[in-house]
Formats: structure tokens, C-alpha cells, sequence
């Protein structure tokens, strides 16, 4: 390893970033394309010997390559079926009660399927297949060959496919995941929920995840002058050795290249090596979620002088400590986290968060001043990462598991990898509340071995555990970096730091305060929980009084509230019909619940004054009701009809409450500063009732990159333009243009409609009669012989009964050939449908298929089921199915476990949602198509609403086609 310096010299003034992905994109031979549009899926187990891997390169079912899967739902990635599937009360509570897991075996299981063309040329370069994350077990083939079996939801896996790939023809990727068991206690999705991406690179070319860069400062506190460090991973596959040279560009926040540097190394046949550089940035602006500013390291790979790989990496420069005293310590200074814990959950799409949608939920976040996420309990989307990044969040990085086996180290190692050149990342987590081991010396091994295997790798981030635990230093306490809090604040925390003064504390899970958005009164029947900050149920707290705890003890860092956003699952403290969490600040959708206002008061700079809850309450007029005020101002005065009803002083961290007899009208407050000024108002008003619709997109305009989404709010207005804070009404869409809708929600966590509304194709099994056979003399191949004809008379061949498996109908002798023949019957209904499918259990060992006398493939696969388009084949009244089967060695013969399908027209049933206390939400992805979609809106008595969003002309990723 060699130090070079660099002197912040400018060698080429102003490069735009835009410049650096073409140089990218024309200097290297990599490609790294999406593999998400396209898909075809599949619900449900048909092909269960798809898993009896028997032999190499050939699978049963989907996994080989003929499958005909032409009738399958074509879908893209990222998707969740587990938010397709319908609630039912014998499914799983804490997993949100969708009809899926054991009880529900047919919906458990889903296959996908995607085809795509490698030009010839591309023969000599590597191909890797990645999947972000698939919930839960897969099973990967590719052009029929097994090439990976994946346990876990949460953690990436990736193969190098190259020896399988047909270059110059049609490649399969087959995908069969299994849903049936799941890893946590809240909802988790299935299928595959992350992106998929085909990476093409040289044969020597940068490792997956190979480049770590990161900054240094001299005692850990930003200066002048920042040490940049870069470990640049190489893999060769070559069979001769080769001198790579590593080339480093640092491209500035804004846009200006630095000058560069460089390290040769010498790469054995077939190798990795990790080349190591330095070199200095003098003046660096830092990072922070305040000022999220982002350097971009451009590493470029030579050999003998011709580039091979380039890979850019965004960065930041700065510094993150956890002090005994201080608590933490972003760039130096104590830095107080906001944070929130949080699951990859979304009204409408469930587990499969678009990447808009994550930035979507990073700003709601960040309103009342979230400034860092717990990606509880497992490792999150890079995507996430790459939004808290971008929008300046940081992340405390959970791992799924703790273990110290080979299996859930090369899962940390991974992780690691993956995640540490992301600013945003502040701090590792090794795991949440392991109760039944966490005080025993195994755990504390086991903790100790995560945490300095993150200083392998990471040498500047601190590790912590999410622990359950009050005084006690026993265990993966003893050992840990930085003690986490889960719940008990309070004397014992205290004690705790007295007695152990040297260790770091963070809240790692506090809160977990339940309340629904609207609702005024716990209500067991419904499964709603009220909105005052109260304490509901016993082992929860309200927002007022764990943070306050914090708020005045800077040495515990702040702490991660229970949670930003309501999730799926854990409808804690009911059950059904109950469907959802209630300890977000926000609903599903993102809609502010009260308590959003408590936590903005106090944790953003912003003057705020809220009030509830709202003024409808017909029925209730001179009955006293709570009115709750979250302000930070420091006197606020209620008003009820413009009288007066008191000023109250406002404690730090505190809320205000009067007890006020219900009249309609305007109930308000003033906020006052210490002068006695009034710095804010508000009002809560009896509205009318809902007279009609409003859509609101979040944005005017989207990329028409077919990923980009509009995330619409939906709600009812009074005649006079005043939200109706009490609407149920039920809404209908439609859209038009270059856009279609891919999720409804409310934030209720009771409601049972549908937050997707999924394409129903009709399908109908058509019975095969008269099963005949007869051994014959056929050439082996597809030649038309008479016994294929329809009017072939095979009234003296055998019968074959259809029921038994083989049995009389097996061919005893070796290179021998029968035939098998069957009618089944078609009405002129079926042939208007979309298409018809014939689906064989298999021919032992070689099969020619004819419909109608017309050949429609061959298998020579004895454990293929294959399955052919007959579209084309069929007609009205009689057809006749003919195979011709070769036994090759031993026995065979037809597999008479076949059936006919026939496909109706496919019919996706409009899209709907009702209001949730006047709100509800409506999710739209672009095309790819430029222009506008316009979205409308429609209810039994309401006036209709129409939004109309531009889809800009952008170039999308890199893709497959
Ligand atoms: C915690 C747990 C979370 C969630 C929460 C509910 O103990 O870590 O996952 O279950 O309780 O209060």
C-alpha cells in the first residue's frame, strides 16, 4: 500500500455527476440492469417435484426451461402477494391476519418465472444474478439448472450464473419461494419484494460490494483535513496472472472532480484481492441529515492499460462516536437522535416499497424531526438507505439474527459490506430482545464475536444491541459497545449509568404509545385505540413521559420511538377484527396521528400549536371533552366560539389539556412566545357534511421511468372546502394516461377492503375422455404419422385408464415406442377466451405432443412436466390429443396426469377505498410513457375530483428488456 496525497487540486474544474455515470457507462464493460418489469407469476404449489433435484440442469415444472408460462399474471418487481391475499381470522394476528403461513398452504407457495435474450457477443464477460431481498425461502433456477437455495427474508444473495447462460439465445430465471414459515411477529410480505439485477463485467472486474470508502479525522473530530480510505476488492477469473491498477476520483458535492489516484497490484490466475489506497481532501463539507451533502468515488479498473470496470460509490465525510458522558456524537458535537423504529411496511403495497415510496416515507419522517431510523428487526432495502442518505436520516443497521456460525456470520459479513458506505449508517445492531439467552456466556460470546468482526470490517462505526433489560450488566450487556434500551426508563437507568460509567447508552426502543388517527376513545368491538396521549395498554408509556425522561439526560443519546409508521401485524391490545399496529406517529399511509405534533413540538425548531380533537360530536353538545394542545409555545389560550377558556404555561417536553363542555362551532388557540407575543393560532371547526372528493398528489410531476410514483391524498370536504374529519364515504377510481394505480389505503387499522386490486383471469379444467394406447412403430421425432390423425380409428387400442399412474399402460421394453391418444370437447365460449393450455405429468423418457394432428413440442426430459400453448390447435366440438412416447432405458411411457385448461378474458375489478376518519390514500406508478395520467375520483353523493400529474421525460435505469 502506498500514501499519495492529494493537494484539493482541480484538475479539470466542474464535472457534473451526469458525466461521471457516461464515463461510466463508455469507459467499462459493466452493466448493471435491472431485472424487475416482467415477471410472470404464479400462485400456488402445483409443481412440488420441482424440489426433488434428482439431476443437474433439468428441473420439473417452471424450473425447466420450456415451461410454458404464458398464462401466468405478468407482474413486476417489487411484489408483495401477501398484500393480495384476503384477511381471515384464522390466519396469523401478529403477521396481520392475511390468509397465508401453514393453515393456508395454497397461498403460501408462488413461482416466477422471467425470460430474457444475451447477445452473443456478451460470451466472455460474468454474469451475475442478484436479488435484494425475497421473502421467505427460494429456490433459484436458471435455464433449468439449480443454482441457488436461499433460506431467510431479509438478507441479498447472489450467484454467478455465467457457465449456464445461452449467450446468443433466451435465458429462464425461475423462482419458486415459499412463504409458508415466517421469521418475525409483525407482517413481512411474500415474495419477491426486492429488486432483482443482472450485473455483466469483465473477467477482471471489481467483487460484488468490493469498494469500501470511507473518511477519517484525527481523534475522530472533523478538520481541515479529512483521510480518505478506499479498499477496492478485485476478482479475476482469469487463467493467467494480470496487474490491475485501480484508479480514484473523488467528484465533490458539487460536481467537481479532484484529482486522482492510483495503486497497481499484481492479480494471480483466478484470484481476489483487495487493493488498499489513501489519500487526503482538505476543506471537506460534512454530512449530516441536516445537510446531507454526498461525495461520489468514481473507482476504475485497468488491466494492460484498458479499462475493464468502473463502479461509482457515493460517500460522506463525517464522524459518528457514542461518549459515556455526551451521549452521541455526530461530527464532533452531541446530537441529539430523534428516532424511530420501523418495518418495510406501506399502505397498499405491503413489503414491496417502490424506491419513491421509500423517499416518501424518509420526508414524512423527517416532518417532525425523525432524524434517524432502527431498520427493526432485519438488515433494510439498500433503496432505504440510499433515501436516508440523499435526505439526510441516519440508520442504526439491524441484523435479522445474532449467531456466530459460519451461516449468520457470512449473513453479517454480507450486510456489513453492503451498507457501510452509507453516511447514513451510524451505528451496527446485532439483534433485538434475545430473552431466553441474552444474560448466559454463550450470548455474551456470541456478541462479542458480531462486534469485533464489525471492526474487521468497519472501523468507524460502534455496534449496540436492542436490549430488554433494565440494571443489568450480565451477558451481551457486559460486552456490548454501546448499551441499548429497550423500554425502562426510569431510576434503574440511572443506576445503571452510574454503575457503569464508561459504557455508552442509546435508546435503542421507547414509546411503543398506541393511538389511532381520528379516534377519541379506546373501542374494543372496532379495534381502535384512542388518540390522547394516554397510556394504553399497561407496559407502554405515553410520548410526554418517556421523552421528557430523555429529552434531560444528553449522556443516553436520544432514543428510537416505537414506531414512525403503524405497520401490519401486532394489532396489540386487540385482535380481529383489528389488523394493524397502532404505535405509529404516522397511520400506514403516512397521515399524521395527534401525537405527530407532541414529537414536532419538541423536536423540530418549528412554532407548533395542534389541537384535538376535532369539533364533530353531534349527540354530545354541553358533555365536558378532553382537549388535548401540543405546542412548544410558551403560553397557549383556548377558545371555544371566540370566549375565552383560560391561558396555560407550557413545561418544556409537556402538553397542555382542559376539560371543555361541547358546543359546535370553533373551538381555537393562541401560542404565545415569552413576550407575550402571539406567534401561532389555530382552529379546529364543526364542519358540514362531506359534499365532496379532493385528490392531492404529493407531487406534480414524476419521472415516466416506469418506478416513479404519485402518492395521493384522498379526502372528503365539507361544502365550504373544510376537511370532514369524520368521512367513511366509500371512493372509486379510475385512471387514464401513463400511469396505473398499485395501492389503496386508509390508515384503518381495522378496515378488511382490498389494498390491491389484482387482474381475475377465469380458468376452466376441461376433462380428457377416452384415454386410448397402442405400442407402434413411429420414428423417434415430430413426423405426422397416421395414429396422430383425428380420424384415426384407435377404437381397438387399449384403454388406458387415466386414474392409475402408468400401471397397464407402461412400455415394458427398451427403444420402444407407443402411442397415446384422447378427445376432450371445446365450446365457441372457450375459443373466445385468452388461450388454452395443455399440461403433461410426463413422458418417460422422450414425448412428441400433437393437438388436432398439429405437433405442439417434445420433451426429453422423463421428469419434465411440460406444458404447451394450444391456442392455435383447438376448435369448437372435438379435439384429439396425440403423443408419441419413446421409452429409451427400462420402462415408461405417459404420465396420464394431463389436463386442458382453458383461459378467460382477464378482468381487473375497479379500484376502491374507503375514507378513514376523511382521509384515505392512492398510490400511482408512471409508465414509461411521457406525458400526464389523470386520476379521478368518484362517490355516492359527493362531486367527483379529478388530478391530473405530468410524467416527465427522464431515461430510465439500466434495464433488461
Ligand atoms: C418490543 C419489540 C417490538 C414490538 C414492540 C411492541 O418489545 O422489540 O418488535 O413488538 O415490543 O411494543
Amino acid at each position: 500500500m502506498k500514501n499519495i496525497s492529494l493537494f484539493r487540486v482541480l484538475f479539470v474544474g466542474v464535472c457534473a455527476a451526469l458525466l461521471v455515470m457516461q464515463l461510466s457507462a463508455a469507459g467499462s464493460p459493466r452493466e448493471h440492469l435491472l431485472l424487475d418489469a416482467n415477471w410472470k407469476f404464479h400462485l400456488g404449489d402445483d409443481w412440488p417435484d420441482a424440489l426433488h433435484l434428482e439431476n443437474s440442469g433439468t428441473g420439473a415444472g417452471p424450473a425447466s426451461e420450456g415451461f410454458a408460462d404464458a398464462y401466468w399474471r405478468a407482474v413486476n418487481l417489487p411484489h408483495d402477494w401477501a398484500v393480495e391475499l384476503p384477511f381471515d381470522w384464522a390466519a396469523d394476528g401478529s403477521h396481520g391476519f392475511k390468509a397465508l403461513g401453514r393453515n393456508f398452504p395454497t397461498n403460501s407457495i408462488a413461482w416466477y418465472r422471467r425470460t430474457f435474450g444475451l447477445p452473443s457477443g456478451d460470451s466472455g464477460k460474468r454474469i451475475w444474478l442478484t436479488f435484494d431481498g425475497v421473502f421467505r425461502d427460494a429456490t433459484v433456477w436458471v435455464n433449468g439448472w439449480c443454482v441457488k437455495r436461499h433460506e431467510g427474508g431479509y438478507y441479498p444473495f447472489r450467484e454467478d450464473i455465467t457457465d449456464v447462460m445461452h449467450f446468443g439465445g433466451q435465458n429462464t430465471v425461475a423462482v419458486r419461494v415459499d412463504a409458508t414459515e415466517s421469521e418475525g411477529w409483525f407482517y413481512e410480505g411474500a415474495g419477491i419484494y426486492r429488486h432483482v439485477w443482472l450485473d455483466e463485467t469483465a473477467p477482471v472486474a471489481i467483487a460484488p460490494d468490493g469498494i469500501f470508502v470511507y473518511s477519517s479525522f484525527k481523534n475522530n473530530v472533523p478538520s481541515d483535513q479529512a483521510e480518505i480510505h478506499v479498499e477496492a476488492g478485485l476478482l479475476s477469473t482469469l487463467t493467467n496472472a494480470a496487474k490491475a491498477t485501480v484508479k480514484c476520483e473523488i467528484i465533490s458535492p458539487d460536481g467537481k472532480c479532484l484529482r486522482p489516484f492510483s495503486e497497481s497490484e499484481k492479480l494471480e490466475r483466478e484470484s481476489r484481492r483487495t487493493v488498499k489506497l489513501e489519500s487526503k481532501l482538505s476543506s471537506p463539507v460534512l454530512w449530516s441529515p441536516e445537510s446531507p451533502k454526498l461525495y461520489r468515488l468514481v473507482a476504475t479498473v485497468s488491466v494492460d492499460g484498458k479499462v475493464v470496470d468502473q463502479v461509482a460509490t457515493p460517500f460522506g465525510v463525517r464522524t459518528v462516536a457514542f461518549d459515556p458522558t455526551n451521549g452521541f456524537l455526530l461530527n464532533g458535537r452531541h446530537y441529539e437522535i430523534y428516532g424511530t423504529c420501523n418495518h418495510q411496511d406501506h399502505a397498499g403495497v405491503g413489503a414491496a416499497i417502490p424506491d419513491a415510496l421509500q423517499a416518501f416515507r424518509v420526508k414524512k419522517l423527517k416532518e417532525f424531526g425523525c432524524n434517524a431510523i432502527r431498520t427493526s428487526h432485519n438488515p433494510p432495502t439498500p433503496e432505504l438507505l440510499d433515501a436516508c442518505d440523499r435526505l439526510g436520516m441516519l440508520v442504526l443497521d439491524e441484523s435479522r439474527l445474532m449467531g456466530s456460525d459460519s451461516g449468520n456470520m457470512k449473513k453479517w459479513d454480507g450486510q456489513i459490506r453492503r451498507d457501510r458506505n452509507h453516511p447514513c449508517v451510524a451505528i451496527w445492531c446485532i439483534a433485538n430482545e434475545q430473552f431466553a439467552v441474552q444474560d448466559t456466556p454463550p450470548a455474551a460470546n456470541v456478541a462479542r464475536t458480531m462486534q469485533d468482526y464489525v471492526k474487521r470490517l468497519d472501523p468507524t462505526r460502534p455496534v449496540t444491541y436492542a436490549s430488554p433489560e433494565d440494571n443489568v450488566f450480565r451477558g451481551i450487556n457486559s460486552v456490548i459497545e454501546v448499551r441499548g434500551w429497550n423500554y425502562h426508563y426510569g431510576p434503574q437507568m440511572d443506576r445503571y449509568h452510574a454503575e457503569h460509567p464508561n459504557q455508552p447508552n442509546v435508546g435503542t426502543e421507547q414509546a411503543s404509545v398506541v393511538s389511532d388517527r381520528g379516534i377519541y376513545a379506546n373501542d374494543r368491538e372496532h379495534g381502535y385505540v384512542s388518540a390522547y396521549d394516554v397510556v394504553w395498554p399497561g407496559w407502554t408509556t405515553t410520548a410526554e413521559s418517556w421523552w421528557s425522561f430523555f429529552a434531560v439526560r444528553p449522556w443516553l443519546s436520544g432514543a428510537f420511538v416505537w414506531t414512525g409508521f403503524d405497520y401490519r401485524g401486532e394489532p396489540t391490545p386487540y385482535w380481529w377484527p383489528c389488523v394493524n399496529s397502532h404505535y405509529g406517529i404516522l397511520d400506514t399511509c403516512g397521515f399524521p396521528k395527534d401525537v405527530f405534533y407532541y414529537y414536532q413540538s419538541w423536536w423540530t425548531t418549528n412554532t407548533v400549536l395542534h389541537l384535538l380533537p376535532h369539533w364533530n360530536w353531534p349527540g354530545r353538545e354541553g358533555q365536558e371533552i378532553v382537549v388535548q394542545v401540543f405546542s412548544n409555545c410558551k403560553q397557549v389560550e383556548l377558545f371555544l366560539n371566540g370566549a375565552s377558556l383560560g391561558k396555560q404555561a407550557m413545561k418544556p417536553n409537556s402538553k397542555l389539556s382542559w376539560q371543555v363542555k361541547y358546543a359546535p362551532g370553533t373551538l381555537s388557540a393562541k401560542g404565545f412566545d415569552d413576550a407575550g407575543n402571539v406567534i401561532a393560532e389555530t382552529k379546529v371547526e364543526t364542519t358540514g357534511d362531506a359534499a365532496q372528493i379532493q385528490l392531492t398528489p404529493d407531487r406534480k410531476s414524476i419521472n415516466a421511468d416506469g418506478e416513479d410514483v404519485a402518492v395521493f391524498t384522498v379526502a372528503a370536504l365539507d361544502a365550504q372546502g373544510r376537511g370532514v374529519p369524520v368521512a367513511q364515504n366509500k371512493i372509486h377510481f379510475a385512471i387514464e394516461g401513463a400511469g396505473k394505480i398499485i395501492g389503496v389505503g386508509n390508515g384503518d387499522p381495522s378496515c378488511h377492503e382490498p389494498d390491491t386490486f389484482i387482474p381475475n383471469v377465469p380458468e376452466r379444467s376441461v376433462a380428457l375422455n377416452d384415454w386410448r394406447w397402442q405400442l407402434a412403430r413411429v420414428p423417434h421425432n415430430h413426423s405426422t404419422v397416421p395414429e396422430y390423425a383425428n380420424d384415426f380409428d384407435d377404437s381397438t387400442w387399449n384403454n388406458l385408464n387415466a386414474k392409475t399412474s402408468g400401471g397397464e399402460a407402461t412400455i415394458k421394453t427398451e427403444n420402444t415406442t407407443a402411442i397415446y391418444r384422447a378427445h376432450f370437447t371445446l365450446t365457441d365460449e372457450d375459443l373466445k377466451g385468452a388461450g388454452a393450455q395443455i399440461c403433461f405429468g410426463g413422458a418417460d423418457d422422450e414425448g412428441w405432443y400433437f393437438i388436432n394432428n398439429q405437433f405442439v413440442g417434445e420433451s426429453h426430459d422423463w421428469q419434465a412436466q411440460p406444458i404447451f400453448d394450444i391456442k392455435k390447435f383447438i376448435h369448437t366440438g372435438d379435439n384429439v390429443v396425440a403423443v408419441g412416447v419413446n421409452n429409451v432405458v427400462g420402462q415408461g411411457g405417459l404420465n396420464p396426469n394431463v389436463a386442458v385448461k382453458i383461459f378467460g378474458n382477464a378482468s381487473v375489478p375497479p379500484w376502491s377505498r374507503s375514507l378513514f376518519n376523511g382521509l384515505a390514500q392512492i398510490i400511482v406508478q408512471s409508465t414509461r410513457d411521457a406525458g400526464e395520467f389523470k386520476l379521478s375520483a368518484i362517490a355516492d353523493g359527493l362531486a367527483p375530483a379529478t388530478a391530473v400529474v405530468q410524467t416527465r421525460p427522464c431515461a430510465p435505469r439500466p434495464s433488461m428488456p
